[in-house]
């Protein structure tokens, strides 16, 4: 049985407050965010509210490679900074996602990034599953999360269709599903 969990948008504007809070604690400026989309936009728009730093964006997608046989994870550029504009060049930005689970996305994103001549690189998002991952953080790189959780299914309130059912289970707790 995969356990669910729910949160509500008041529960994610107090993980963003914490990550905010870890960010400035570190001793790193950063002088911008890029949200990988589409789960980072919400979160890095809600981090702006306490680092006043500008967001960027990429956009990726994830999907399930079938050759040979065999099934591979595979991450696919939707939107790119490209080239990264010059104001971005040697400065310290902040990579921004939801929910760091199997860190494909994220370990293709900053491997990307990398390549770009920022000065320093950090990751932050909301939620870290704690679990094994297949993808790894390139050394080097500052880390950040709101909240470290078990292996759970989340439920994000901008997925909500009905948000009021969204949050009366969000106050039920975890549950079997
Ligand atoms: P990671 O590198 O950040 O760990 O992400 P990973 O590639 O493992 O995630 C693949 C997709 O699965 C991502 O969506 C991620 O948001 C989504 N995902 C993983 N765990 C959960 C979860 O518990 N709840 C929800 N709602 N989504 C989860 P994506 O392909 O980037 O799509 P998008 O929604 O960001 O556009
Ligand atoms: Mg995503």
């Amino acid at each position: 049985m995969v356990q669910k969990v729910w949160y509500t948008y008041d529960d994610i504007h107090k993980t963003v407050k914490n990550i905010a809070a870890k960010v400035q604690n570190s001793g790193v400026q950063y002088d911008a965010m890029i949200a990988i989309g589409g789960g980072g936009f919400i979160p890095a728009r809600m981090l702006r509210c306490f680092l006043d730093i500008p967001i960027y964006a990429v956009t990726t997608a994830y999907y399930l490679n079938e050759t040979e046989g065999k099934t591979a994870d595979k991450v696919q550029k939707i939107q790119w900074l490209d080239p990264i504009p010059e104001t971005l060049i040697g400065k310290n930005i902040l990579v921004v996602d939801e929910v760091d689970d199997s860190r494909t996305t994220m370990e293709f994103v900053l491997n990307e990034l990398i390549k770009d001549g920022f000065n320093q690189i950090g990751v932050a998002v909301i939620h870290n599953k704690l679990k094994d991952k297949v993808g790894k953080i390139p050394e080097g790189i500052a880390y950040f999360s709101g909240l470290d959780i078990q292996d759970w299914w989340i439920n994000y309130p901008w997925d909500a269709v009905d948000i009021d059912a969204h949050n009366r289970r969000a106050a039920s707790g975890v549950q079997e599903a």
